[in-house]
């Protein structure tokens, strides 16, 4: 067997032109997926620094606007990335669709389920498509993994584990970053990738969740560790573990690979060591992560999220470094995943648009699905809250 990646970008039915909102930390990787992707031509970018507003110009011949009303206002931009922060992402959405465009919009969809709401009648309101991306559900591990569980050769999923240890709050970050009442910490950041990535494995439907989170660093307020149960309705149960303290690296136990499939030299606290040295961290943020800082080339190998095992009756499945390893009972047997052209992960959510707007196919990652993967993550932050399990009431299946 030969577990597959993504289709191709269906080519020949029209390119696409991209604005970019926000030329950040994802704003950059997305940059570059888009430039190694047929199906798309970046046009246009907004962001109100003008470092890596000049980069993009420069780049891409493209047009570079402080201002994202500009962006949207741009007839050669066709769909809108939004990367803008998480408190922008409903604003963006609502004005993008307002003036015609498709949009991805990144994790977490909004910050409130009220504004998920919003987003979703604006875009309705408006008939433009909405891809709520990039989250890791979009590695084509994940996805083969979904497909072998969905196919039903390894029988019943009984249960998920997914963990990943990271130095998450030890990157240099913006004020409102440290302050979840802002939209801080690890429950809006990086738990939805782990949500998403359950959901879509168990089909969708969380039942309830029973969590913890804990804030362990005074100097840093906001949640940088969690423990959640997702009960899913078929019976299938979801454990989720992150720890953003520096200290662990689970890339350690993924061949040493990093986030996006870089090679990685474990260098346990060294986000804290310099973190120590940097006076400004919203500066030291722009100047580490925006777009022109730096100019990496596409990772070699898949990106991954942490290590995610799916339990089933005849097997498990976690992905490799490259492919996809199958546990049963004739022992351990890795199958490779055809790299394909691009970069993974993001090329999926950017063939997701191409293939709702030239070929009318739905993806799974539309609005409902986003504020389904909100949903449980407020749910996990409300359970800690009041000690108790939250019954869940806006899920969708995948
Ligand atoms: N899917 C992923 O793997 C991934 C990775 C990183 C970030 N993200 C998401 O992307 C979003 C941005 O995070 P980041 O880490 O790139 O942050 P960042 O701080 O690195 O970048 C945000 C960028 O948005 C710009 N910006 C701020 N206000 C703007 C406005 N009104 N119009 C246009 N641009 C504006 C900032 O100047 C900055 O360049 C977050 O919501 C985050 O959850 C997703």
């Amino acid at each position: 067997m030969r577990a597959s990646s993504a289709e191709p970008a269906p080519l020949g039915l029209g390119i696409a032109g991209l604005g970019i909102a926000g030329l950040g930390m994802a704003g950059a990787v997305m940059v570059q997926a888009a430039a190694a992707h047929k199906g798309y031509v970046l046009r246009a970018a907004a962001d109100p620094h003008e470092a890596p507003r000049a980069a993009f110009a420069q780049d891409f011949n493209a047009s570079a606007y402080d201002d994202i009303g500009d962006l949207c206002a741009d007839p050669a931009v066709e769909v809108v990335y939004i990367a803008t922060p998480h408190q922008f992402h409903a604003p963006h959405a609502v004005l993008a669709a307002e003036r015609g465009k498709h949009i991805i919009l990144e994790k977490p969809m909004a910050m409130t389920l009220a504004d998920c709401d919003a987003i979703i009648a604006a875009v309705e309101r408006h008939n433009v498509h909405l891809v709520v991306g990039h989250t890791h559900a979009f590695d084509p591990a994940v996805r083969a993994m979904r497909a072998l569980v969905a196919g039903g050769d390894l029988g019943r999923l009984g249960m998920i584990h997914s963990f990943n240890y990271t130095n998450f709050l030890y990157r240099p970050r913006r004020p409102e970053e440290l302050d979840t009442a802002r939209g801080g910490g690890i429950l809006f950041n990086q738990v939805p990738h782990q949500i998403d990535i359950v959901r879509l494995l168990a089909g969708g439907l969380a039942r309830s969740v029973r969590a913890q989170v804990t804030a362990l660093d005074r100097s840093r307020p906001t949640e940088g560790s969690c423990a959640a149960l997702i009960q899913f309705e078929n019976g299938a149960a979801a454990s989720l573990v992150y720890g953003g303290y520096d200290y662990f690296d689970s890339d350690e136990w993924h061949f040493n690979v990093g986030e996006r499939g870089a090679p990685k030299t474990l260098d346990h606290g060294a986000a804290r060591r310099a973190l120590m040295k940097t006076s400004d961290e919203t500066r030291a943020r722009t100047e580490t992560y925006a777009y022109g800082s730096s100019k990496a080339g596409l990772p070699p190998h898949q990106p991954h999220f942490g290590i995610t095992i799916a339990t089933c009756e005849k097997g498990e499945l976690r992905a490799s470094a490259d492919g996809l390893i199958k546990y049963d009972a004739s022992g351990a047997t890795e199958y490779e995943i055809d790299r394909g052209v691009g970069m993974p992960g993001r090329r999926e959510v950017l063939d997701d648009m191409l293939g709702l707007l030239r070929l009318g196919r739905p993806s799974v990652h539309d609005g409902r699905w986003g504020k389904a993967t909100l949903e449980v993550a407020l749910a996990i932050l409300q359970s800690t809250r009041e000690g108790r399990e939250i019954m869940l009431e806006h899920q969708v299946t995948a």
